[in-house]
């Protein structure tokens, strides 16, 4: 997309993990810029996330569902120019326990966002996939061009959205591009992914629920580093139809997380608890990254040990944040899915 200012974009999930760290990040680089979030408020869309922007005119909030057309059509009857799709449900084990809502947002969700894409206009369309929709990384980190074979009920929605959303730029014209980063951590994210839920759980000394045998692997990258990495992508040209990984290249298994966090925080090995494992659990996710790199120039450039020094201490220094988050339908949840307290 031509960088012609000023731009309006819609952000859709931004009340998300990565969707409120992109809004604060693109509202401080670009001063002429416009951005709607569109979202549902669902368990995971914290409003809270972004306090600090919402009185700021270059900021509106619509409360909606993406897969609601007559909403999402307001929208794009006001001028978008700009689509970066975030909004999603996006826990894995939560897709295993009660697939169907994954399925309706992550897929037709995305179709409703696709066609008025379609029927509207828009410079550019970024649908978040996942390196998830690869499946098991088995020899090698994972390659664009690779086959898609994801091993859960959310991998397969967010493989399914990938592919519709390639098939509208393929058949419609519409300017998609998909990208498939690996796991992200950092500041705002909710605490039922692995290291938001290991270092909360720390500070209050509970248990640390391990899956397994701790040995599965993922690629972790700071959030930041992501949000760059979109930055990158929406404003490049010539890249309508095309798939980038995002990734850092930081693979670590599950269990050496856990002994960092348990170090730093100063805490006994004690409290690690293995648990049954999550069915299908991917063994190792992991994305070759050459694409982006030779292409646009992007890598990332925060270190794990960084990124986690400034995760952890943005947990202890935001304990109001997920102590509020931690109760009511997050307790329920916790309790049926580990039966720890
Ligand atoms: P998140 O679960 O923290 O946030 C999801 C947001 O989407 C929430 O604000 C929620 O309210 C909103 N939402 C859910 N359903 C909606 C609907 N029907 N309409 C409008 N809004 C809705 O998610 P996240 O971890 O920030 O992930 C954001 C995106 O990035 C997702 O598409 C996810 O698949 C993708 N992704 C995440 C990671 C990761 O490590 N977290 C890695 C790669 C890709
Ligand atoms: O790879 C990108 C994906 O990363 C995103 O598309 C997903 O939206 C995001 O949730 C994340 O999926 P994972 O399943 O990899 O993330 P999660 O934090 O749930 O788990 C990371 C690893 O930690 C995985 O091997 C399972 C393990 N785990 C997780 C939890 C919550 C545990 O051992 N114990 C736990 O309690």
């Amino acid at each position: 997309m031509e960088n012609t200012k000023p731009c309006k974009l819609l952000v859709t999930g931004g009340l998300g993990f990565i969707g409120s760290n992109f809004v604060r990040y693109m509202l401080n680089k670009y001063p002429d810029y416009e951005l709607v979030n569109l979202d549902k408020v669902t368990y995971a869309g914290i409003p809270e996330n972004l306090a600090d922007v919402e009185a700021d005119p270059r900021y509106r909030f619509v409360k909606g569902d993406i897969t609601d057309e007559q909403t999402v059509n307001r929208i794009f009857e006001a001028g978008v120019d700009a689509v970066i799709n975030f909004a999603a449900e996006t826990h894995v084990d939560r897709s295993i326990s009660n697939p169907s809502q994954f399925v309706i947002t992550d897929v037709y969700g995305t179709y409703v966002l696709l066609e008025a894409a379609r029927k509207f206009g828009v410079k550019r369309f970024i649908q978040i996939s996942t390196d998830e929709v690869y499946g098991e990384a088995i020899d090698s980190p994972c390659l664009e061009t690779g086959p898609l074979m994801p091993k859960s009920p959310y991998a397969a929605s967010k493989a399914g959205a990938d592919r519709l959303a390639y098939s509208y730029f393929t058949t419609f014209e519409v300017p998609v591009v998909i990208t498939r980063c690996g796991n992200n951590f950092g500041p705002y994210q909710y605490p039922e992914k692995l290291i938001s839920l290991l270092i909360t759980n720390a500070i209050e000394d509970k248990p640390l629920p391990i899956y397994g045998d701790g040995q599965n692997r993922r690629d972790w990258i700071y959030v930041t580093d992501h949000c760059r990495a979109l930055d990158t992508i929406l404003h490049a040209e010539g890249i309508a139809g095309e798939v980038f990984n995002v990734g850092a290249r930081q693979e670590r298994t599950n269990l050496e997380i856990a002994h960092l966090i348990l170090e730093l925080l100063g805490k006994p090995r004690q409290l690690l608890t293995f648990v049954t494992d999550r069915p299908g659990h991917v063994r190792r996710h992991a994305v070759d990254v050459e694409k982006i790199k030779q292409k646009l120039g992007w890598q990332a450039d925060t270190s794990f040990e960084t990124g986690m020094q400034l995760t952890l201490q943005w947990y202890k220094e935001h304990q109001a944040w997920w102590r509020n988050i931690k109760t009511g339908e997050f307790l329920a949840y916790y309790r049926k899915h580990y039966g720890l307290n």
